[in-house]
């Protein structure tokens, strides 16, 4: 399962792409509002600090806006994924960027049958969100599982199924028990997988012990 993150925070960006597990980025024009920062030189920033995909969203709605958007910003750097809304505007525009060899991450998808769409649109990723039907009682996970087996039933869909508006850790390893492809996940919930509190009390008795014995390894 690839990991990406999911800020436009560059610091965290880079703390995270130094463990090297870090396989990618996404952002929204959410989260580029939330970094205060001019939205070309974040995404520079952030396509150099990462070798994988860097999805960076078009702004526009209509097919011919948003085709130009998502030309420029696939400018940038050749490891931009072009972000387009499920809409019927984002699926023409995802046909034609995928036509020109462009990855493009379609966004904000809540049912199967827009994931169908997506995968036939050429997408290179699909972004269901989890957290944002959990939000009002529906199942995210759910939506993960049908899409997983749906693609499945199809070898020729190449789009990798990229679980989007994660909550917590239980949300990454039923991602990753159904087979979805990536998960993109907030800062805070990735370094959280990395704790657990058997760890740091075997740690402590190891290294006490070690202690004892005088020895040092260097
Ligand atoms: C996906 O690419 C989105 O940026 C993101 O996962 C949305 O998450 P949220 O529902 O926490 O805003």
């Amino acid at each position: 399962m690839k990991f990406f993150v999911d800020t436009a925070d560059i610091g965290e960006i880079r703390e995270l792409a130094d463990t090297g597990l870090l396989d990618g980025v996404t952002t929204n024009p959410s989260l580029i509002a939330k970094s205060g920062r001019d939205f070309f030189e974040v995404i520079t920033e952030i396509s150099q600090a990462v070798e994988g995909p860097v999805s960076a969203e078009v702004a526009a709605t209509d097919f011919d806006t948003m085709l130009a958007e998502g030309r420029k910003l696939a400018g940038i750097a050749d490891n931009i994924a072009v972000k387009v809304p499920l809409t019927r505007a984002g699926l023409k525009t995802c046909k034609a960027l995928s036509g020109d060899g462009v990855k493009v991450n379609v966004t904000l998808c809540f049912s199967a049958n827009q994931a169908i769409l997506a995968a036939k649109a050429g997408a290179s990723f699909i972004s269901p969100f989890v957290g944002r039907l959990d939000d009002i009682a529906m199942d995210g996970m759910g939506l993960i599982e049908d899409i997983c087996n749906v693609y499945a039933n199809y070898p020729k869909f190449t789009t990798e199924v990229l679980v989007a508006s994660i909550r917590s850790p239980k949300d990454i390893l039923e991602s990753a028990r159904m087979g979805a492809d990536v998960a993109t996940i907030p800062p805070n919930v990735l370094w959280s997988l990395f704790e657990h509190p058997l760890t740091d009390k075997g740690l402590a008795a190891f290294l006490s012990d070690w202690k004892k014995t005088g020895q040092s390894i260097l």
